[in-house]
């Protein structure tokens, strides 16, 4: 599709996101196959539901304490240090101190609706299962959008969903991000297949 304010750079230009056309910026490197492998395992295992926590952005510790014990070594380094290395972009693009991460493994739609979060941005992954669907702002039907009582998705007739694919960095503006821009549409995949999905983000109020 043209006209797509997408922008698929190098990792060390995630600060891009700044620019005003730009909703969202990938990575260009996915996840290496071991990462993939122990996600699948993890979500079979089923030892991660929901895990939470708030740490330094350069705080290994605290990721390692805050994953659950059941965690073989290698997968828990593996883990750990993608959570680091987003912890890195975040505080690199926002300067923040601190992160909050989330790691979850979704069995059903999680939000099926397409939203906006409230928050200034969130760098996330999926890890394994399905990415993220999003709609361009430009191609959103707003009049749809905020009609409670309308399932559709809000898109303009010819305009496709789009999709985060799993194992690339994804950092998306929020609806706080500046006041012209409402903020990125987006939902869970719609699809029953299970996800582990890692999200993270920058902690600025403090
Ligand atoms: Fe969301």
């Amino acid at each position: 599709m043209q006209n797509r304010r997408v922008e698929r750079i190098q990792e060390s230009k995630f600060s891009d996101i700044a620019n005003a056309t730009t909703e969202l910026v990938a990575s260009n490197a996915p996840i290496s196959r071991e990462l993939i492998k122990v996600s699948q395992n993890l979500l079979k295992s089923r030892v991660i539901s929901m895990e939470t926590w708030t740490q330094g952005w350069a705080d290994p510790e605290t990721a390692n304490q805050s994953l659950p014990a059941a965690l073989s070594s290698d997968t828990r380094r593996l883990i750990r240090d993608q959570i680091l290395e987003g912890c890195e972009i975040l505080h690199e693009v926002t300067s923040c101190r601190e992160v909050g991460v989330r790691l979850a493994a979704l069995h059903s739609m999680m939000c099926p609706r397409f939203h906006i979060d409230n928050l200034q941005c969130r760098l996330m992954i999926t890890l394994s299962g399905e990415g993220t669907e999003w709609i361009p702002n430009q191609f959103v039907d707003w009049d749809m959008f905020y009609d409670l009582s309308d399932r559709r998705p809000p898109i303009r007739t010819g305009a496709n969903i789009e999709k985060m694919p799993s194992g690339y960095w994804y950092l998306l503006k929020g609806g706080a991000w500046e006041k012209d821009y409402p903020g990125i549409v987006h939902r869970s995949p719609d699809s029953d297949r299970e996800r582990l999905l890692l999200s993270l983000d920058p902690i600025l109020d403090r």
